[in-house]
Order: C-alpha cells, then sequence, then structure tokens
C-alpha cells in the first residue's frame, strides 16, 4: 500500500518531493521510504533521487503492473481482480489454480514473459517479455457446455474492436482464433474448460498478442507466418491501452452474449472473418482435406462444403488458407 501512496505523490508533485516530505505524510520512516523507491525502481520506474531534493519521477513503468493497467479499465468486472507476474511458465496454468481456488469471474493472470506459453494443438506460443500480452480470464459462464466454444469467438472479436480503437488497423480472423493483419498471426486464443456433466465450472480463456515485436524478433521456424502491430504499423502500441480496451470490449460482449445469445456476435466475427468463401485446407487430426469454408454455424462451428458437395461441420482442428499446402501456423519455442 505505502509503495502505491508513494507513487501516487510522486506522479501528482510538479517537481522533487522530498524524502521528509513523504515520510511525513505517509507515517513511514525515511529508510522506509527509500527501501520502496528501489523496489519502484526494479518495477520499471525511473525515479530520480537528490540527496537534497528528494525524489522525482522521471518516467513510468513499461511494464502492465496493476499500477498502470487498473487506472486505464472502463470495465465492471473484468481485470478488477489482476494478478501480475513478471514471469510465469504459463498463464493458463496459474489461472486454472486460481480458479479451482475460488477466484471471480473476471479475474485476469498476466504475464510480463512466459517460460512454457502454450498454443492450441499442442504448440508453444512464444512469449519473450515486455513485447507482448500475454493473459488468461477466468470465466464462470450459466450455460451448457456446448455453447462454450462460442467465448474464443467473442475474444477475438474483442481483440479486433481494439486493435481497430487503438491502433487504427483492421485485423481478420481465421477460424476458430488466429487474428492476423495482413494475412500473418499476432494473436491467438487457447480456452480450457472445466465442467461437470453437462454445466461449465468455470473457463480459462488465455490470449497471446504480438504488440512490439520487430519482424527479426520472431524465431526462425515462425517468422514467416508471424507478425506483431509494429511489425504491421511500424507504430509502438501502449500495451497497458490494449490491454484495457480488450478487456472493455470482452466484457461488453460477454455481457451480451449471456444474455442474449450469439447470433450478434456470430455476425461481427463474420464480417472479420478471412477466408470465408474460399477454397480451405481442413487439418484436423490425421485427416487432411480441401473444401470450401461457406459459414460458421450457429455455434461457431465452421461449415465447409467438401468436394463431393456435402456441408460438413468442424467442431476441432485448423484450416490453412492455402489449400495447395505450405507452411502452417507453428508458434513452437
Ligand atoms: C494459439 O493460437 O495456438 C493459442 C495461443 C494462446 C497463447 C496464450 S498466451 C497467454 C495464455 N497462456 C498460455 O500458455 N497460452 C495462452
Amino acid at each position: 500500500m505505502s509503495r502505491k501512496a508513494i507513487l501516487e505523490a510522486l506522479s501528482a508533485a510538479e517537481g522533487f518531493l522530498s524524502g521528509e516530505d513523504l515520510s511525513r505524510r505517509l507515517g513511514i520512516s525515511r529508510s522506509a521510504i527509500w527501501k520502496h523507491i528501489v523496489a519502484l525502481r526494479q518495477e520499471g520506474y525511473a525515479i530520480d533521487a537528490h540527496t537534497r531534493l528528494g525524489y522525482k519521477l522521471r518516467s513510468r513503468s513499461a511494464y502492465l503492473l496493476p499500477e498502470e493497467v487498473e487506472p486505464l479499465l472502463k470495465t465492471k468486472r473484468f481485470g478488477r481482480h489482476y494478478h501480475f507476474y513478471a514471469s510465469l511458465p504459463s498463464t493458463n496454468r496459474t489461472a486454472k489454480e486460481l480458479a479451482r481456488q475460488g477466484a471471480p469471474e473476471g479475474t485476469v493472470v498476466l504475464a510480463e514473459e512466459q517460460t512454457e506459453g502454450r498454443g492450441r494443438l499442442g504448440r508453444g506460443w512464444y512469449s519473450p517479455p515486455g513485447l507482448g500480452i500475454y493473459f488468461t480470464m477466468i470465466l464462470r459462464p450459466t450455460v451448457p457446455l456446448g455453447l462454450a466454444p462460442q467465448v474464443t469467438l467473442l475474444t477475438s472479436v474483442a481483440v479486433c474492436k481494439a486493435l481497430e480503437t487503438v491502433a487504427g488497423v483492421q485485423p481478420q480472423i481465421k477460424w476458430p482464433n488466429d487474428v492476423l493483419l495482413n494475412g500473418k498471426k499476432f494473436c491467438g486464443t487457447l480456452t480450457e474448460l472445466n465442467a461437470e456433466m453437462e454445466a461449465v465450472n468455470y473457463l480459462v480463456v488465455g490470449t497471446g498478442i504480438n504488440v512490439n515485436q520487430s519482424a527479426g524478433d520472431f524465431p526462425d521456424a515462425v517468422a514467416a507466418v508471424a507478425t506483431s502491430v509494429h511489425a504491421t504499423t511500424g507504430e509502438k502500441v501502449d500495451r497497458a491501452r490494449l490491454l484495457a480496451a480488450v478487456l472493455y470490449f470482452f466484457e461488453a460482449d460477454y455481457d451480451y452474449w449471456l444474455a442474449s445469445g450469439f447470433d450478434r456476435l456470430r455476425a461481427e466475427w463474420l464480417e472479420r472473418a478471412a477466408g470465408m468463401g474460399t477454397t480451405v485446407r481442413v487439418i484436423a487430426g490425421q485427416q487432411e482435406w480441401v473444401g470450401k469454408a461457406e459459414d460458421i454455424d450457429s455455434d461457431g462451428a465452421l461449415l465447409v462444403r467438401d468436394s463431393g458437395g456435402k456441408l460438413r461441420r468442424l467442431i476441432s482442428g485448423e484450416v490453412s488458407l492455402r489449400p495447395e499446402g505450405g507452411q502452417g501456423y507453428d508458434f513452437g519455442r
């Protein structure tokens, strides 16, 4: 608490604030103040210290700390319980532990880097520190099990809306949840479900967004298919603003979905869909086949017409927009 109060006092001050002044205001010793200053510097705040004048905040932290994200939130629930970690194996893994312990809906787990970031279909998610946003939301929707996958589609739509607002770009979505800029992937979502019989206990929805990576930052294995917002636009994006915007759009759409169902959101997903109406290669387990992506079903399944004219429903697996084959998306580390 004192650390937060010191930060607030330094943010509000015009120039230097003396150690004596801070210690009086907060009711703690000058050496305790100094310890907090050291800790704040370690968290990325640039604070000048002068023997006579005291302390001055030169620049705020670029980390997605609660102090940086909370003031930007426009949500009621999402992000209001916010667990920040400098490094985690995987935010989905930690979110599952928190969900098991009863963490409320809207809880967000975020890490500046992941050492074992996980993607769909057993892949990894490359999660270098400070450049992307790696976070997981805990949801407790009271919906039938079969509708839960729609949440992943909602997340992709929220990411698109946030990017449209914050960065002025128009991403596209490749079923089920790859978000693309200029045909390359910069965002993906891994949703994991815990259910009993027909009832959802909780969902953890983990999203990775490549934000400020340069083209050269990606490992060779993914460079051909991966991009970031910065690599596409040339602009650096304020990650805290982007995260707050994703949570804002997600909360609004999620609440709408709970109250009114998927129809409007399905339309919003389709407006942004990549490859709809074109020939795609379907990769489902060991099977691969080519067909025409026609629509998504009311439950979010992809509808693809095969060469025999039969409309087939895809509830998992993936599609490649290059029907002739070629490199798929593999974000392995
Ligand atoms: C995919 O497209 O394959 C899904 C990628 C999901 C990555 C995110 S990063 C935050 C969260 N934690 C993880 O370990 N994975 C998800």
